[in-house]
């Protein structure tokens, strides 16, 4: 099987005891050959996690990052930081960040900008084929860091309502050809929007998608493991 990606973005929806408590339980998760399974839970309980999954086949990964490395920026989380406590992979442009952070294009393509041109790892979300800046990234991809396209259409996010398999295949393979003819290589394409463990067998498998990006459901232990299982 080709490697497949399960990525958990746990966005603020846990609380400290929760979060620790998942996080002790997917310890128990085995590992399965060529899947990678990525949990991205809220900032303030990254060091927590680590810890918790250290000796584990599970990476910790952000949910975002701030453009600049260090200074005055209140509030603001750098992939310095980040570093520093071990990440070197983040989420990028997730719909909410968007839409409830009004994050535009604009400036989620600095911060792709950013982060294609630091040692992390990342995951870009893009809710329509027109959404991606292939000419920034085909401009900005090297080898220090890996992109992930993640296909997140706002309307089936949190909403119990998933994309048809037929109509997941016919943006990742759009966005795929577009890669091919760039001459861009060894992109993974994830589907996020409504997965759960009924459904998560069926896209993981379909043609040019490489994994999934998971909300509500990797909050929840046995729908974590149903998808993980699902495979
Ligand atoms: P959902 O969220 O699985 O709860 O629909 C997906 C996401 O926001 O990445």
């Amino acid at each position: 099987m080709k490697q497949k990606y399960i990525v958990g973005n746990w966005k603020m929806t846990l609380n400290k005891k929760d979060s620790l408590k998942l996080a002790e339980d997917i310890r128990s998760i085995e590992k399965k050959d060529n899947v990678s399974i990525e949990i991205a839970p809220t900032y303030l309980y990254l060091q927590d996690i680590i810890e918790i999954l250290i000796d584990t086949d599970v990476s910790v990964i952000s949910q975002n990052f701030d453009y600049e490395s260090l200074g005055s920026f209140t509030g603001g989380i750098s992939l310095t930081q980040l570093e520093e406590i071990g990440l070197s992979k983040t989420i990028l442009g997730h719909s909410e960040r968007r839409s409830k952070f009004n994050e535009s294009n604009e400036m989620v393509d600095k911060k792709l900008e950013i982060v294609l041109n630091s040692n992390f790892d990342v995951i870009y979300c893009f809710d329509s084929y027109e959404q991606i800046p292939f000419d920034l990234i085909k401009n900005n991809l090297n080898s220090n860091s890996k992109l992930t396209l993640a296909y997140e259409p706002t309307w089936a996010i949190g909403t119990g309502e998933t994309a048809s398999v037929e109509h997941i295949v016919e943006i990742h393979s759009k966005v795929s050809s577009t890669l091919e003819s760039l001459n861009i290589k060894d992109i993974p394409i994830l589907y996020g929007g409504s997965v759960n463990p009924a459904n998560s067998n069926q896209i993981i498998h379909a043609n040019n998608v490489d994994g999934v990006l998971v909300g509500g459901a990797s909050t929840n232990f046995d729908q974590l493991t149903g998808i993980i299982n699902s495979i």
